[in-house]
């Protein structure tokens, strides 16, 4: 088992990440003011899949905990959500001491973070991320947030976790699409901050794609350290260094919304905007074109798609208009710096530039 620091002045906290984390022996919350009652936050495939190691870990600790159960989609990250989990709460809470536990992908840790940062004007919360993307990204940083009809993420707030337990034997049940997704984001990690990341998925991208446990354990630990040093750094992202976590996030985010969020799920238009970023750098110069196609086919070998389809290029420009990272005239890139592993923050991208970039992912179909 590795343990990480979240090395926050006024809310540090540990990540452990490892096989079989989650059982009777380790006792990973005792250390933690907690009390005896836990609310869990979960869904019925999650909790299926995995509920009774839970509960075994749970009891180990001496803790009553009482399963909530939501919708198992997106649509469950919203206020009437929301709004049912605190009811549940509420029912849940006479007179204890309630912790709040995410048992679930990001959607749960959303949703749960969003809940426990405002019931009580905050309550204990421990993530215990079950999907890749939720183990090396939504579970770390204290973002939490539930959708509007108007839009993903804009009713939220900042309210870091007291610990998150990555075990990533629970990775064994997840649908390949949704590890390839979570691996999007490791790929981006060792774009922005860590060549040897990169060349370690390089190196074994089929045996993560099998969900090899030890592989698998290896990049959450490296993605997480590489987060979790960030969050330390700017944790309100004020500074300009949490924005590179965005690497790849501004087409990224334009092709799941243009895709009416069903076209491609996260990882996959991740994947689509972090080729169409490096391109940009290679065109400013900033670095070889080769290093786009080395990129592309790492992507490529982890299932992830490499060329836009069913989309417009005009349809995918004009929702990056509409990113939060582009206001009035003025946009913002996160770009690679000369080699991977070191990336710049660039404005005003001439639009030609962005639309070749695009341009080139577009499948002839
Ligand atoms: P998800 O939570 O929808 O999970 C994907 C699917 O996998 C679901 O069907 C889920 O039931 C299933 N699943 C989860 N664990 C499983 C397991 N071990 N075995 C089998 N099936 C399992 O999706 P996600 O990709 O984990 O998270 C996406 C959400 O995370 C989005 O809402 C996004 O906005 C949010 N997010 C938040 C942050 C943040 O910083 N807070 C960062 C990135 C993403
Ligand atoms: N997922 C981006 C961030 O946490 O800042």
């Amino acid at each position: 088992m590795k343990t990480i620091t979240v090395a926050l002045a006024n809310t540090p906290y540990k990540i452990y990440v490892g096989e079989q984390l989650i059982c009777a022996k380790n006792r990973l919350l005792q250390p933690l003011a907690m009390g005896k009652d836990v609310f869990v936050l979960s869904n019925k495939t999650v909790y299926q899949a995995h509920g009774k190691k839970l509960h075994a870990f749970l009891s180990a600790h001496g803790l009553r905990a009482y399963v909530h159960l939501v919708g198992d989609s997106e649509t469950s990250k919203s206020l009437r959500s929301a709004i049912s989990v605190l009811q549940a709460i509420v029912r849940f809470d006479r007179q204890k001491d309630v912790s709040l536990v995410a048992f679930g992908g990001g959607v749960i840790g959303d949703l749960a973070g969003f809940c426990a940062s405002i019931y009580k004007r905050g309550i204990p919360l421990i993530h215990i991320p079950t999907t890749l993307l939720a183990q090396v990204d939504a579970s770390i940083g204290g973002k939490t947030a539930v959708d509007l009809p108007q839009g993903k993420n804009l009713i939220g707030s900042f309210y870091q976790p007291k610990a998150v337990l990555s075990d990533a034997t629970f990775l064994k049940t997840l649908p390949t699409p949704q590890l390839a997704c979570g691996l999007a984001e490791v790929v981006k990690y060792g774009i922005i901050k860590d060549v040897t990341l990169f060349s370690f998925i390089e190196q074994n991208y089929h045996a993560l794609l099998l969900a090899d446990s030890a592989a698998l354990s290896h990049v959450i630990e490296q993605a997480s350290r590489i987060k979790a040093k960030i969050v330390t750094q700017d944790e309100r992202e004020t500074r300009s260094i949490r924005t590179i976590l965005n690497f790849g996030h501004t087409i990224g985010h334009a092709l799941e919304a243009a895709g009416n969020y069903r076209r491609y799920n996260h990882g996959q238009a991740v994947a689509l905007g972090m080729l169409c970023a490096a391109d940009i750098s290679a065109q400013l110069g900033l670095m070889p074109a080769a290093t786009v196609r080395r990129i592309e086919t790492l992507l490529a070998n982890l299932t992830l798609p490499v060329q836009i389809k069913h989309i417009s290029l005009n349809t995918i420009l004009s929702y990056q208009f509409r990113d939060k990272k582009f206001s009035g005239k003025t946009n913002r890139w996160v770009l690679i710096s000369g080699r991977i592993g070191r990336v710049c923050v660039k404005q005003n991208i001439p639009l030609a530039i962005i639309r070749a970039a695009v341009a080139k992912r577009m499948a002839s179909v």
